[in-house]
């Protein structure tokens, strides 16, 4: 039905070559007309709903037809037969765009002016795009969109559908919606993006623009931007149907730094897979473990915070049964569930070197997923690992779902260069309460303590005496110290061992500088910290590197063990034990081993034990069988120097104390006596002698001091060797402790306390070079519009794009209001008239 008439309109379509006559209340007559130099075409035809009852034609140049293609340079007039063609037709209009021998167009489609002279069919635009092999094609989508299943529609109809290519296979990336989370698809090589249309709507723009970037080398990358809650539901490549086989597919996903993303997987199948395995790998920030590798099967990450990536890899399938490998999962971002955002102050403002490093305890290496976890800097700047400099109020609060992964390492300097005015000051090494606040544990507290060299040394006093850690006697405590002094150079930093509370060890003096750390192992410690601080006190400088003062008890036998005792004593060095007897008691020394490993290359090595009251010593030579235990009835030093020992023959001793009443030892011993003791009193007066007339050359650590003899034994049989004598140094005891032992020492050699500044997560837009497209591109369907359409035109001036890695998006700085020039032209349809009549 409706008639013609053209009289009016004709010459004024015409003259635009391509557009559109509406008759009023009657059929509309339409010109459409297609420049020759632009490879788009213009397809009308019946839409794939049965005709309705009604039938409807197409009238062009007279002649009844149910089917119009328009190509490049033809131009033609139609009409329909009916008033609601809509219902029968559907238009199709493509465009092939070549980025291999021409620069992409930049900036966002244009559908208008073209969109406004359509027939008002259903519509669907196809911009069918090729970049060459090694190159690929980025999408960005103005709007973001929601990916949506195979068949699904839109509420607003307006539907956009990705596709690619891998040879001549198409491969369908997604059917999208708008006002969704991906906000950009990258495509190697080619791909092809259809906007489907309802009839009515006549958008001016296509919402998405292209650009041509270098290899992504995979299928293809799609970014989801979250900018708060909310979720994503997305789809591997052909889904419902067989992913590409050995193909590589990347979802990128940012996410605010305030916010948790989870990944669930609705669905999934497997291939059969005849080499590689199918796999999912997340690039997670803060996990030590990138890629972290999963089966389709396994749990997905949760709880990750920051930006993420996510890689679907298939592989080479059964070419007889491929089966079909699919997968359909959601990413949800939210808030984090249980946990405070709660901030905490930590006060370092009247510190002047001290250092809070808040990082994550060290996991075993695994395949197990880990969280992200971080330490939030005025809530902005969250990072796994921070350190908080002195002289400042800190703010910080925490993104992680377990604070128990994180701990925290303080590290305070005291240090002192004027020895006259240091001289007898003390220090009370006491955690700061700032520190103790924090939700997440202390793990080691650290005193650096830096005295004159030569000049002071260090007296440690506890409140409560300490016991040192031995295999024999373990510390359990909820913490320990752990001292560490420096050595005569750098790496000879002398580890003296760790002590808890509930010992012998009344005092610990120590030559030079010296780190001492708390550390903790459960949070108990808080409680018992407060009646076990350390005093440290500077006190005149000597010449061992350590005396221990030791005031044992009758409860329990106390172990004592030379300091270094994984790596031996260090050569020459020599330490003493300053060990208090009470009047009426009696201590017996005893070693736990019948013999030193100790080989000595230059020098000797040897112990002296004197009486403090009668100054009566006994010396022994540590290169070969150790003593029996021997009884002291009064305050006695235990000495010992080390020789320079050859290599891997180190010294290191293990020794104990007991008391016992003296009553029941003067029994024994006129037992002894009485028992044929002639021959020991002789032994005795030996000894004596022996020790008298060597005294002069004792304290020359160097060579000769070869005199004492071993083999003789010093003494008296008293009792019953109590221990196994063959304590064989068993390597496998392992305590926390021990084992970290020469970490401190290095604190030491860096006097100036340099810290690495923590870094600091942020995410950075990328802004690198242009690759592909010459930034001077000169829009050819923009030169000479016709009147009506010059408001369209693209303005050539755009900024190029840039991309600086080829694996991720390009995030180019706010754009700074000229949205507008970017866009491009859809069509041209406003090219020159001059191809028309
Ligand atoms: C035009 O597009 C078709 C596909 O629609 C393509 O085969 C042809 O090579 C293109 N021609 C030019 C000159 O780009
Ligand atoms: C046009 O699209 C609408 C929905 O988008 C649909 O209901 C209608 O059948 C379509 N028309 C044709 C001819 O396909
Ligand atoms: C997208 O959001 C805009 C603004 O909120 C709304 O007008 C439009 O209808 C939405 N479209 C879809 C498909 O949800
Ligand atoms: C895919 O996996 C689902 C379970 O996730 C299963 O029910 C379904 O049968 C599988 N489909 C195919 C084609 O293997
Ligand atoms: C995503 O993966 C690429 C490697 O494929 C990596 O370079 C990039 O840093 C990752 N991005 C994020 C946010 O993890
Ligand atoms: C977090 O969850 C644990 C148990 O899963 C609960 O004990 C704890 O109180 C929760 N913390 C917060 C801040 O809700
Ligand atoms: C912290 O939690 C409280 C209560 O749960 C909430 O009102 C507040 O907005 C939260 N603050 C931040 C910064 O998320
Ligand atoms: C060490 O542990 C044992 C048994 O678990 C306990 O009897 C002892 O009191 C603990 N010692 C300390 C110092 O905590
Ligand atoms: C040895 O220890 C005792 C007991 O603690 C103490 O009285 C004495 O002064 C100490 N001797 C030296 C030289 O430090
Ligand atoms: C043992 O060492 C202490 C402390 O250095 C010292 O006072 C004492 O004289 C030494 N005794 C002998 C016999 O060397
Ligand atoms: C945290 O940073 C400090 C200082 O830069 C560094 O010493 C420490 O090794 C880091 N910890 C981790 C777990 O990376």
């Amino acid at each position: 039905m409706g008639g013609l008439s053209c009289g009016l309109t004709l010459p004024l379509l015409g003259a635009l070559l391509l557009g559109a006559a509406r008759q009023p209340g009657g059929a509309e007559a339409y010109i459409l007309g297609l420049p020759p130099t632009l490879n788009i075409t213009i397809e009308i035809k019946p839409g794939l709903l049965p005709l309705p009852a009604n039938p409807c034609y197409l009238l062009t140049t007279g002649k009844r037809t149910s089917k119009l293609l328009i190509k490049p340079g033809d131009r033609m007039e139609l009409l329909f037969s009916c008033h609601n063609p809509e219902a029968h037709f559907v238009i199709e209009v493509k465009r092939y765009i070549d980025c291999t021998a021409n620069p992409c167009p930049l900036g966002e489609f244009q559908l208008r002016p073209l969109i406004a002279m359509l027939p008002p069919l259903n519509r669907t635009f196809t911009w069918d795009a090729h970049a060459g092999k090694s190159a690929s094609l980025e999408l960005g989508f103005r709007l973001r969109l929601r990916q949506i299943g195979h068949g699904d529609s839109c509420p607003d109809r307006v539907t956009y559908t990705v596709s690619g290519n891998i040879g001549a296979t198409e491969v369908r990336i997604g059917t999208f919606c708008s006002n969704g989370t991906v906000s950009r698809i990258k495509m190697q090589e080619s791909v092809k993006v259809t906007l489907q249309l309802p009839w009515f709507d006549n958008r001016p723009s296509s919402g998405f623009s292209m650009a041509s970037r270098s290899s992504i080398k995979r299928l293809c990358f799609i970014e989801s931007v979250f900018e708060g809650e909310g979720s994503a539901t997305l789809m591997s490549a052909n889904y419902p149907g067989n992913f590409p086989e050995d193909e590589l597919m990347t979802w990128q996903f940012v996410i605010p730094p305030h916010l948790r993303a989870s990944v669930s997987f609705l669905q999934f199948n497997n291939s059969n897979c005849e080499k590689k395995e199918e796999r999912v790998e997340y690039y997670i920030p803060g996990s030590t473990t990138n890629p972290e590798v999963f089966k389709l099967a396994d749990k997905q990450p949760g709880n990750m915070a920051g930006n993420f990536n996510l890689s679907l890899q298939g592989c080479d399938q059964d070419a007889q049964n491929p089966g079909t490998f699919r997968l359909k999962f959601q990413v949800l971002v939210q808030s984090p569930q249980n946990e405070s955002n709660v901030t905490y102050e930590v006060d370092l403002s009247n510190e002047r070197a001290m250092f809070v490093t808040i990082e994550p305890r060290p996991v075993r290496l695994g395949r197990r997923f880990v969280p992200g976890c971080f330490v939030c800097l005025e809530s902005r700047t969250c990072s796994t690992n921070l350190t908080l400099a002195p002289g400042a109020r800190h703010r910080i609060s925490f993104l992680c779902d377990d604070l128990a992964r994180l701990w925290v390492n303080v590290e305070k300097t005291i240090s002192c260069t004027d020895h006259h005015y240091c001289h007898r000051r003390s220090y009370s090494l006491q955690v700061p309460s700032t520190i103790l606040q924090l939700p997440v544990q202390l793990h080691d507290f650290s005193w650096k303590l830096l005295v004159p060299k030569d000049r002071l040394g260090l007296a440690l006093v506890p409140a409560q005496k300490l016991q040192q850690h031995t295999q024999e006697r373990f510390c359990n405590a909820s913490f320990s110290y752990l001292v560490a002094s420096a050595g005569a150079g750098p790496g000879q930093d002398l580890y003296f061992g760790s002590f808890c509370a509930g010992g012998a060890i009344e005092q610990i003096q120590v030559k030079q500088n010296v780190v001492v750390t708390l550390r903790t192992f459960a949070p108990s410690f808080q409680r018992e910290l407060s009646g076990q601080t350390l005093t440290v006190t500077l006190i005149p400088h000597f010449k061992e590197e350590g005396i221990f003062t030791v005031t044992p008890d009758m409860k329990s036998k106390v172990y004592l063990m030379t300091p270094h005792r994984e790596r031996g004593l260090p050569p020459l060095a020599s330490v003493s034990w300053n060990i208090s007897v009470p009047s009426d008691q009696v201590a017996y020394l005893t070693f736990l081993r019948e013999r030193t490993d100790l080989v000595c290359q230059t020098g000797r090595a040897f112990m002296i034990t004197q009486d403090q009251r009668t100054k009566a010593e006994q010396v022994v030579s540590l290169e070969d069988v150790l003593p029996k235990s021997s009884p002291h009835h009064h305050n006695f030093w235990v000495n010992i120097s080390n020789c320079s020992p050859v290599s891997g023959k180190q010294l290191d001793l293990l020794f104990q104390v007991s008391l016992t009443w003296r009553t029941l030892n003067m029994t024994a011993i006129l037992i002894a006596v009485v028992g044929g003791g002639a021959l020991l009193l002789l032994a005795l007066g030996l000894i004596i002698c022996l020790v008298k007339k060597n005294r002069k050359k004792k304290m020359n650590k160097g060579p000769a001091v070869g005199i004492y003899n071993g083999n003789i034994n010093t003494q008296i049989p008293m009792q019953p060797k109590k221990f196994p004598n063959a304590q064989k140094d068993n390597d496998a005891h392992v305590y926390a402790v021990i084992d970290d032992t020469m970490v401190y020492g290095h604190l030491l050699q860096d006097s100036n306390g340099s810290f690495v500044q923590p870094e600091v997560d942020t995410y950075r837009p990328f802004q690198g070079p242009t690759d592909d497209c010459p930034p001077s591109f000169l829009i050819p369907y923009s030169k000479v519009p016709t009147v009506k359409l010059t408001t369209e035109e693209s303005s050539p001036g755009f900024p190029p794009e840039t991309d600086s890695e080829p694996y991720t998006f390009s995030h180019p700085s706010k754009r700074n209001g000229n949205d507008a020039n970017t866009d491009v032209p859809l069509l041209d349809a406003h090219e020159p008239a001059e191809t028309g009549e």
